[in-house]
């Protein structure tokens, strides 16, 4: 698995993708990910990135040159899975994490300003992606979100994976809630059937407290899923 990501700010993605579990999968050579400064492609003298609106308004607009560019000679025979951030793009979502993380290679290009010149995205074939309703102030951390999200998945990453079976959205779902030691705390016990030993019992309360939780906090999770039909395939603790 390789993901390239090309920005303005190599920085503000390469830092946070050196850390932590991801940071330990590079180091390991799990996976590669390259980050590509977009400035490097521009041919003038300024490497200028952006421009001014046609139809004018605020904001600028990216220009389409250096991202055209840089995909080209970063993916000459369009084998990577291309992709573009924007506010504007299909909701990244843990299906999509999932679709992404069996892909071999993919690019990321980093939207910014106002947005990207509309050529640049269908020239270069690049899918547009959001993270989330809100607006950034430019698409690093969503390429870093994605990429971490991704990557996690890539078997290796996770010293267990089992813990990723069980996230929030795997199933479906939301998690359920988690404890650990100390088993009263500031007066509050720990579920008496978390330390039961009873497995079976374990896995019907985590499911419950997984469901209960859905219905309250992402009742939108659960909508058009007949009841005990959310059971099927939910294998949850
Ligand atoms: N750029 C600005 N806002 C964004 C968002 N929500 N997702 C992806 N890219 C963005």
């Amino acid at each position: 698995m390789r993901i390239d990501i090309i920005t303005i700010f190599p920085n503000m993605v390469d830092y946070p993708l050196s850390d932590s579990l991801i940071g330990r999968g590079r180091e390991n050579g799990i996976f590669e990910i390259k980050v590509h400064d977009l400035r490097n492609f521009t041919t003038d003298k300024h490497k200028v990135v952006d421009d001014i609106p046609y139809g004018g308004g605020p904001g600028m607009v990216m220009k389409p040159e250096p991202i055209v560019e840089a995909v080209r000679s970063i993916d000459p025979d369009h084998k990577a899975m291309r992709l573009i951030t924007s506010a504007g793009g299909e909701l990244f979502s843990q299906k999509m994490a999932t679709d992404l993380a069996k892909v071999r290679w993919i690019l990321i290009v980093c939207g910014h300003y106002k947005g990207v010149d509309q050529r640049a995205v269908e020239i270069a074939h690049l899918r547009e992606v959001s993270i989330g309703d809100y607006v950034l102030t430019g698409g690093e951390y969503a390429a870093v979100v994605m990429a971490d999200a991704i990557l996690r998945l890539i078997p290796g990453t996770m010293n267990d994976f089992g813990s990723a079976v069980d996230d929030s959205h795997f199933t479906g779902l939301l998690g359920p809630e988690e404890y650990t030691r100390p088993e009263v705390f500031e007066g509050i016990r720990v579920p008496d059937v978390l330390i039961s030993g009873h497995h079976e019992n374990i896995r019907k309360w985590r499911f419950e407290n997984a469901i209960s939780r859905t219905q309250t906090r992402r009742p939108d999770l659960l909508q058009g899923v007949e009841p005990g039909q959310e059971l099927k395939n939910k294998q949850i603790g």
